[in-house]
């Protein structure tokens, strides 16, 4: 019986595939997938039917994949992994024991990988959020972004649909503090763009551009990441290392009898 794969392909480079995910796709003649996925896995992509998964409604997408499940195992691409904002639990859900989900790089992975640093620094940061203005909006009695803002908190910002004025001003007054933030625009893809600052400075850093497509009538989906926290422009020095070397690695090197 063949298996739909729900594949974790990553931000967009292909590099960042897993090997589980890369054997998977190899063995599926059928492949869905939303753009630019088509243009960035071309050469993984090449002799294979694709298609795009929102170009049908729930019931004909489920109807298809039964059929070419007669003749070969069907995989997704999944932008990022399964872990944040994935609108394909139905069709998981639906195919039960014929699911197989992959891990794969979430984009927070990549971003933090980009900004080259961790969102827990201890004594800086004691928590990470992970949120979007969008499904934070969609019920009424969810925290409002000010809310979740707070010193300490590392927030990583998905699918924002608010001006980035508007945006910087409620962290502002979440933080009660001006605090780094970054915008990082189509990861691993062509026309990777990283812009840095803080919540007073981030307006005039992106000179005008407006990286969420807000007024853009195609509605495009805007690949930006929003990451906001003290824990950006910390400098780090070796007492955290020493400090969990004598408290803990000692230690458990005695245990091991090393
Ligand atoms: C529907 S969510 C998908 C998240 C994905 N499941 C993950 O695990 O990372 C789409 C949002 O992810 C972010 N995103 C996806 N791909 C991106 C990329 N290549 N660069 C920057 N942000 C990206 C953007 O915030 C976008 O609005």
């Amino acid at each position: 019986m063949n298996s739909v794969y729900f594949i974790g392909a990553g931000p967009g480079d292909p590099q960042l595939l897993t090997l589980q995910g890369a054997a998977a796709l190899q063995q599926a003649a059928t492949v869905y997938l939303p753009t630019p996925f088509d243009q960035t896995f071309a050469e993984q992509l090449h002799g294979k039917e694709v298609l795009f998964p929102f170009d049908y409604d729930y019931q004909q997408l489920i109807e298809l994949i039964e059929q070419q499940l007669v003749a070969t195992p069907v995989a997704f691409l999944i932008p990022g992994d399964l872990t944040f904002y994935s609108p394909f639990q139905g069709l998981i859900d639906h195919f039960a024991d014929r699911s197989v989900v992959l891990a794969g790089v979430g984009v927070a992975n990549a971003a933090a990988a980009r900004l080259k640093r961790t969102l827990d620094l201890p004594s800086v940061c004691n928590r990470t959020l992970i949120v979007s203005p969008k499904t934070l909006d969609n019920s009424a009695d969810s925290p409002a972004l000010e809310e979740l803002a707070a010193p300490g908190v590392s927030m990583l910002i998905y699918m924002n649909n608010l001006p980035l004025a508007e945006l910087a001003a409620k962290l502002r007054r979440g933080y009660g503090k001006d605090v780094p933030i970054a915008l990082l625009h189509r990861l691993g893809l062509s026309g990777e763009e990283v812009v840095q600052g803080t919540l007073d400075t981030i307006v005039s850093a992106c000179n005008g551009r407006d990286y969420f497509y807000l007024d853009d009538p195609t509605k495009k989906p805007a690949l930006t990441l929003v990451i906001v926290g003290e824990t950006l422009q910390e400098t780090v020095d070796g007492s955290w290392w020493d400090y969990r070397r004598k408290t803990m690695w000692e230690q458990r090197k005695k245990a091991e009898g090393r």
